[in-house]
């Protein structure tokens, strides 16, 4: 691995916002037709029971339908609805699709053209919240509400500024996730006779093997649509490249046709040799099942959402490490809130927010999420062994920001990047995924 000069806050978020002039000209993002598929916006949840009838609402749009996801919600709408007991939540909570938030991102942007926002949505910090929703001009900017709330204080100054575009901060960030850690069933390891989780993709491909003898896939996967071999190769990218090159990946320095880039897409390549052979029909949600199984895979690559959804299973049998070639960086992202113009329930968004960025909803929402909290001020005796680790991680380690999680890139270069991992799993046709990318990262401009 490259040398991983210690990069601060500030230089990470230097990355974030570089690109934005470019990114101005880009076209806003996903399609933008009615979504493909997949659930129906649901009324409260346990959250809005009770709701007295005719009173004022707040429609809050999210993918968060999984395990951890949904428990960590609620524990805000929990929040939210002792402050202000008139209002009726309306959760339109949206799984499936391509890619993260897929089908909630393809709707979203529906309502959004047709001047018919929700109330306030999740979204990513950085790019995806810059490029869909800030400079299309659709956004409130919030410095009132951060002044008037503290969080200039609380939040660190870089996060700030990621959440910022020309000096005004435009969503509230209510977590901080990592996209870079391998979970591993240290019984299935041990059952093929490595006493650690690998520190290299060497490693991996050693540990594989000697899983494969067993019968045990080595590493689960879900790409049934695009979107988790995306999250894989971003982890690939940093571990391949290198904490520069990656970075050089968005600004023009690293070429998307370089040997590196051949590499990494020759590493994913040969993982899925080790994943379960039916990823290619599995779905996200299914993966996680199938991981708690007694016959399943040893490893995952994924975010630490998945802490939040193992612990809400009860699953005990799992540790984590950084995913393979990554020890020292952290791959980062944040879920965020903002309040788009013309918001049916401005007040109540407001005050939505202000759940949002407040200690107790960080602290009540977090340690069920599996995420760390973005505030500096956190009650860390609310959160376990895994985050407690993340947090000095995050204090310490070298920031990148996530691809497939909206912080690195706009959403039409995420698409685009999804289809070519996506073709890669499907067709294991390296040169033509790395066309693919090529194509895309013209199109995205990157660097211009
Ligand atoms: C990420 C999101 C997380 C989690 C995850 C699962 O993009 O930031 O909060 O929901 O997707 O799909």
């Amino acid at each position: 691995m490259n040398a991983r000069s210690r990069v601060n806050r500030r230089q990470f978020m230097q990355y974030v916002a570089m690109g934005a002039g470019a990114a101005a000209l880009a076209a806003c993002v996903a399609p933008g037709g009615a979504p493909a598929g997949g659930g129906a916006a649901q009324s409260g949840g346990a959250a809005s029971s009770g709701a007295a009838a005719g009173a004022s609402q707040l429609e809050i749009f999210s993918w968060w339908t999984s395990g951890g996801e949904v428990e960590a919600l609620n524990a805000l709408y929990d929040i939210y609805k002792k402050q202000y007991p008139n209002v009726e939540i309306v959760n339109a909570a949206l799984a499936g699709g391509a890619g993260q938030g897929g089908n909630m991102k393809a709707l979203l942007e529906t309502r959004m053209q047709g001047g018919q926002p929700p109330d306030s949505f999740q979204v990513h910090l950085g790019r995806e919240l810059i490029d869909s929703h800030v400079i299309p001009g659709r956004m409130e900017q919030l410095d009132d509400l951060y002044a008037s709330e503290g969080w200039n204080d609380v939040f660190p100054k870089d996060l700030i500024e990621i959440a910022s575009y020309e000096g005004h901060p435009w969503s509230v960030p209510v977590n901080i996730h990592r996209s870079n850690v391998l979970w591993y069933r240290p019984s299935k390891l041990e059952a093929a006779g490595a006493k650690e989780p690998p520190k290299t993709w060497d490693d991996f491909f050693a540990i594989a093997e000697a899983l494969k003898a067993k019968g045990i896939p080595a590493l689960a996967v879900a790409e049934d649509t695009a979107g988790f071999c995306g999250h894989e190769f971003e982890n690939i990218l940093v571990a391949t490249l290198g904490v520069d090159g990656y970075r050089g990946l968005f600004d023009g320095k690293t070429k998307w046709d370089s040997e590196g880039v051949t590499k990494a897409l020759e590493t994913l390549n040969k993982a899925l040799e080790y994943a379960n052979p039916d990823y290619l029909s599995t779905s996200w949600g299914d993966i996680n099942d199938r991981y708690v199984a007694d016959d399943g895979p040893a490893m995952m690559i994924m975010g630490d959402w998945t802490h939040g959804l193992l612990k809400s299973k009860g699953f005990k049998d799992y540790k984590w490490a950084p995913a393979p070639g990554t020890e020292g960086i952290f791959i980062v992202l944040s879920d965020s809130f903002g309040l788009p113009k013309g918001a049916p329930h401005r007040d109540n968004v407001v005050n939505w927010l202000k759940v949002c960025g407040s200690k107790d909803g960080q602290d009540a929402f977090n340690p069920l999420k599996g995420s760390i909290p973005a505030r500096k001020d956190a009650d860390q005796s609310k959160y376990d062994e895994y985050q407690l680790g993340a947090i000095k991680d995050f204090g310490s380690n070298t920031l990148v920001p996530s691809i497939q999680h909206g912080a690195a890139a706009k959403q039409s270069f995420l698409n685009d990047y999804d289809f070519a991992t996506n073709d890669l799993a499907t067709n294991h046709d390296v040169a033509k995924a790395q066309d693919m990318l090529v194509k895309a990262a013209e199109d995205a401009g990157f660097g211009q």
